[in-house]
């Protein structure tokens, strides 16, 4: 222990004169993409609620009178290979199945899912390629991996070409990663440009949906929702879009049984509670229902972005992610905290989340936001 304490004390003061310590704050989310913190209600910016569904009190009211008379169990006692494989999961699966046509399995989160897949599905003399910008879950993924892996530039799909030529030269299988929304510049990915070079390369095709289901695609979907038969693994994500958490992953039959025997988070993990596999059922039962809260949420997008650009701030994409690029940690914090003194709960992203010197605000929008709430924004960046 000597010296232990001193050196994690002088990490945090590091942390903390660069701007970049973290702290929790406790968030109460309410209806109408509103939160509360510290005892005051703001506009919600900094939640991932697209739709407004965690957000839906008839929603939650509806679900709850489905169940009062057969309380779901609040925990599955065990992992889904040893007594946790409730009729619970395996409805949601059947759900998944039929809404995609494809074989699904459910996970514990996001995070379980991308450090579990590629770990399983590698072996030693493959080699996988990964967006710069994909979420810290898949890199911690490919950490586990024991094969090689490599990161090829944001979106450069003539690099990545590259890299599976020379892999392919060299004889080994190629796997690619990509999310498909990304979640911090709030871009997207050339879907058929990614199945056409999958399908040159023989490679095997991963797409991170977290930021698309519910949003994209046919009935909220995804965008990989029309390419089952292209896209060897799509996974999305319950705790966004869908207001609940847990996460899926939509494959072929054989895939799914290897995941089942293979992938150590789902192996070695408590189950979801059966409660919220009902609940993301239920959710995604209504996803065609969610048509126009979908269409609401891209044009608060477009007009979001309008707001930030008029006020001479670079943002990227096309999404209901929004950045507001301002380089430095201390601006942005200062702009962040500005934004909050005006009743708008958002948060400055910083390094190491994003590349330096590109520090931003990032408005992550909700349908359940109210109209005006562009004018609101493009006021308080003045
Ligand atoms: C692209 C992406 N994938 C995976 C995850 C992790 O999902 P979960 O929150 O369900 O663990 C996130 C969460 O922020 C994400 O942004």
């Amino acid at each position: 222990m000597d010296g232990f304490i001193e050196k994690i004390s002088d990490e945090l003061a590091r942390l903390k004169s660069s701007g970049q310590f973290r702290t929790l704050r406790q968030t109460a989310v309410l209806s109408g993409g509103r939160a509360e913190l510290d005892g005051r209600v703001y506009l919600n910016f900094s939640g991932n609620d697209y739709l407004g569904v965690a957000g839906d009190v008839e929603l939650r009211r509806e679900f709850y009178r489905r169940y009062a008379d057969d309380l779901p169990l609040p925990a599955a006692t065990g992992s889904r290979l040893l007594g946790g494989d409730t009729p619970a999961h395996e409805q949601l699966e059947a759900t998944i199945s039929r809404l995609y046509g494809a074989s699904a399995l459910v996970f514990n989160s996001g995070y379980h899912a991308n450090i579990g897949i590629l770990p399983a599905l590698t072996g030693r003399d493959d080699a996988v390629f990964s967006d710069k910008l994909n979420h810290a879950s898949i890199i911690d993924g490919l950490r586990l991996c024991e094969c090689k892996f490599r990161r090829y530039p944001h979106l450069d799909y003539d690099r990545l070409e590259a890299m599976l030529d020379e892999a392919w030269k060299e004889g080994r299988r190629s796997f690619i990663v990509s999310e498909s929304v990304f979640s911090m510049d709030g871009d997207t990915a050339d879907i058929p440009r990614l199945i056409e070079l999958k399908k040159r390369y023989h490679a095997v095709l991963v797409i991170d949906e977290a930021h698309s289901v519910g949003v994209r695609g046919r009935d909220g979907l995804g965008m990989c929702a029309g390419f089952t038969d292209d896209v060897d693994v799509i996974v999305g994500t319950f705790g966004k879009a869908f207001g609940s958490a847990g996460a899926y992953c939509v494959t072929s039959p054989p895939l799914r049984d290897y995941l089942i025997n293979f992938m150590r988070p789902f192996i070695f993990s408590t189950a979801l509670p059966p409660v919220v596999a009902l609940w993301s059922d239920f959710v995604l039962n209504r996803t065609a229902d969610f048509a126009a809260r979908r269409r609401r949420l891209a044009a608060m997008g477009g007009r979001v972005r309008a707001a930030v650009a008029a006020a001479g701030l670079r943002t990227l994409g096309d999404s209901q992610i929004v950045p507001a690029i301002v380089g430095e940690n201390a601006p942005a914090l200062a702009l962040a905290e500005k934004m909050r003194a005006a009743g708008l709960l958002v948060f400055a992203v910083r390094p190491p989340t994003v590349p330096a010197g590109s520090s931003r605000l990032r408005f992550s929008l909700s349908a359940a936001l109210p109209e005006e709430t562009p004018e609101l924004i493009a006021e308080a960046l003045k």
